[in-house]
C-alpha cells in the first residue's frame, strides 16, 4: 500500500477528483494527509468530508522560504509519502527539498506543456491563438513545470472560448489525468530510472486524453 500526500493551496477540485477515484478504484493506496500552505484553503473541506487528516504549514507564519519549507520537511518526514501530489498547490519549492523526495513528487498542471509553463496559462493560450490547448501530470524536478510527462489531455479551443470557458473544459480533463497518474506511480507502475520514464502495464494510449470540442 502507499502513502500519498496531497499538497494544495486552494479550491481543491483536483484533490476531490483524486479523492473520488481512489473511492471509486478501491485504490489499495491511502490519502494520508492533506496539506495546505493557508489556513483558508477551501480544498480542506473536502479532505474534512472524507476524514482526511489536514496539516496547515502557513507561508505567512515564516519569515522566509528556508524556514517554510523546513517545517514542510519534517511534516512530509513523519508522513513518510510515497507519492507527494502537488494538486494545485502554488509555491515553487527549493531543489533541496525536491531532491529529499526524489521521484515521488507529481503535478499537474494546466497546459500542453512545454508550452505555457507558470501562471495564466488559458489566458496566455489564447493569445497565443493555438488551437489545442490541455493538460499535463508531470514528475517534478527541481525545475519549474519541466519534469518527465506521464500524462496529456488535449483540449481544443473553441472560437467563443474565454479563459473562464477554456479553464472549465482542461480543469474536467484535468480530473480525468490526475488520480489515473497518481496511481500509476504509487503502484510502482511507471519509475524515473537514470533520468527515463520506465513503464509497466501502462499502455502508451493510456497517456493520452482526447477531449472532443
Ligand atoms: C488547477 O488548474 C491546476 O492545474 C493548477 O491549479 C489549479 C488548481 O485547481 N496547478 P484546484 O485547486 O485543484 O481546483
Amino acid at each position: 500500500m502507499g502513502r500519498i500526500v496531497v499538497l494544495i493551496s486552494g479550491r481543491g477540485s483536483n484533490l476531490e477528483a483524486i479523492i473520488g477515484c481512489a473511492q471509486r478504484e478501491r485504490w489499495s493506496h491511502q490519502i494520508v494527509a492533506v496539506v495546505a500552505d493557508r489556513r483558508l484553503a477551501p480544498g480542506l473541506a473536502f479532505a474534512e468530508r472524507w476524514k482526511i487528516p489536514t496539516i496547515v504549514v502557513e507561508r505567512a507564519d515564516y519569515p522566509d522560504r528556508e524556514a517554510f519549507e523546513q517545517v514542510l520537511l519534517q511534516q512530509l518526514l513523519a508522513l513518510n509519502p510515497d507519492v507527494i501530489a502537488l494538486a494545485g498547490f502554488l509555491r515553487v519549492l527549493g531543489a533541496a527539498l525536491i531532491e529529499r523526495f526524489a521521484h515521488r513528487w507529481i503535478n499537474i498542471h494546466p497546459s500542453l506543456l512545454p508550452a505555457f509553463p507558470g501562471l495564466q496559462t488559458h489566458r496566455r493560450a489564447l493569445q497565443a491563438g493555438v488551437r489545442v490547448h490541455g493538460a499535463t501530470v508531470h514528475l517534478v524536478t527541481a525545475a519549474l513545470d519541466a519534469g518527465p510527462i506521464l500524462a496529456q489531455a488535449v483540449v481544443p479551443v473553441l472560437p467563443e472560448d474565454t479563459e473562464t470557458s477554456l479553464g472549465q473544459r482542461v480543469l474536467l480533463a484535468e480530473h480525468q489525468i490526475f488520480p489515473r497518474a497518481i496511481a500509476w506511480l504509487a503502484d510502482g507502475r511507471v519509475r524515473l530510472r537514470d533520468g527515463v520514464l520506465q513503464w509497466q502495464g501502462v499502455d502508451a494510449s493510456e497517456r493520452l486524453l482526447g477531449v472532443v470540442a
